[in-house]
């Protein structure tokens, strides 16, 4: 067995991408009783990214993957593990993790898919840390890629208006000291799964002629009790992972949350004392993109200039599960 590896852990790269197809808060005035102003004042969202038709999550995800291995200085031969996270992966099996590592020319490696829904990402990067720090590998590509069209009911005004598609990655490794991962806190309350499900398409009710065209086969959600749940799991999860990372919560310089529901956010930036410029919040372009949600708002702040080297960042999440995590790092 290998010794603990103890030097600091962090990201060295980071790509993303999205679909080029925008649906507009004016397209989805025209499929369902909503309209503009409900959308952004109740959830700060304006458009999304949607797959076209005949594109498949690969399209995305490998691109987004690639970018981040370039952006770490790294070639394919070095990723020496694939963490694919998604509820929505390209196929139930094989899958999505062993799909990436062949397209990306990464040798041989151990590859993992894990489904944890908007948490996806944070659970995923402290898995990825847990392995470096393991001494079990060295270059983990970590994936958060969610394709939600693909799974939503353009007639349920509940939820068509929320979701978006897209990807992210990013590469883990050694940094230098004073920077990287600092503490996490994660979680789970198994008793909220029915707020937020996909019934079809499981083993335990696999697709049949009768539930083919059910509701069921698209995501349903509770979207009052998971608010609900949301506020306090934020707030929580932030304040353990400092306590974890052995910071005040103050010393947290850019707060880069799920990009579920801006009100949501505000709620943190409030309880925080949070200015408007520490807040990452690009939902008004890309809505909720489950996995990729922490991905693509951690490249809107590197776009803006906002999170630079050393900068002291809280990534928080939550999701179906029902799932709560949250990781301080330093850029
Ligand atoms: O990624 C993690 C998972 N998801 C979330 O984090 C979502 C968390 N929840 C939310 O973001 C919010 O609860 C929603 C945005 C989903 C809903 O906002 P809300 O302020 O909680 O609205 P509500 O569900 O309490 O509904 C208020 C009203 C209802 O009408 P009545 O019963 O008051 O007549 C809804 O039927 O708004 C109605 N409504 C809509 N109206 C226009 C619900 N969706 C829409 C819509 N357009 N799209």
């Amino acid at each position: 067995m290998k010794p603990v590896f103890d030097q600091p852990i962090g990201i060295l790269g980071l790509g993303v991408c999205v679909p080029d197809r925008i649906l507009s808060n004016a397209d989805l005035e025209k499929m369902v009783d909503t309209s503009d102003e409900w959308i952004v004042s109740r959830t700060g969202i304006r458009e999304r990214r949607i797959l076209a038709p005949g594109q498949t999550p690969r399209d995305i995800a490998i691109p987004a993957a690639r970018r981040a291995i370039e952006d770490s200085g790294l070639s394919p031969s070095d990723i020496d593990a694939v963490i694919y996270c998604s509820y929505t992966p390209d196929l139930l099996m094989p899958s999505s993790s062993t799909g990436m590592q062949h397209a990306l020319g990464i040798p041989s490696c151990i590859a993992i898919d894990q489904n944890s829904a908007c948490s996806g990402f944070v659970f995923g990067l402290q898995t990825a840390w847990s392995m470096v720090r393991a001494g079990l590998v060295k270059h983990p590509l970590l994936v958060g890629a969610d394709f939600n069209s693909r799974v939503t009911d353009y007639t349920d005004r509940n939820t068509c208006v929320l979701f978006g598609d897209g990807a992210g990655a990013v590469v883990l490794g050694a940094v230098p000291e004073g920077r990287g991962i600092l503490g996490h806190c994660s979680g789970c309350d198994g008793g909220g799964g029915p707020l937020i499900t996909l019934k079809v398409g499981g083993a335990g009710n696999p697709v049949t002629p009768e539930n083919v065209h059910s509701p069921d086969r698209f995501m349903r959600m509770n979207g009052r009790e998971v608010y609900k749940f949301a506020v306090h799991a934020i707030n929580d999860a932030l304040e353990r992972a400092a306590v974890d990372a052995g910071i005040p919560i103050s010393e947290m310089e850019l707060l880069v949350p799920h990009q579920a529901n801006e009100r949501i956010i505000r709620s943190a930036m409030e309880k925080f004392g949070l200015r408007e410029d520490q807040v990452v919040i690009n939902m008004d372009k890309y809505g909720n993109t489950s996995a990729a949600s922490i991905p693509l708002a951690l490249d809107t702040a590197r776009t803006e200039g906002r999170l630079k080297v050393g900068t002291t960042c809280g990534i928080v999440a939550f999701g179906a599960g029902l799932t709560f995590g949250a990781t301080i790092l330093r850029w």
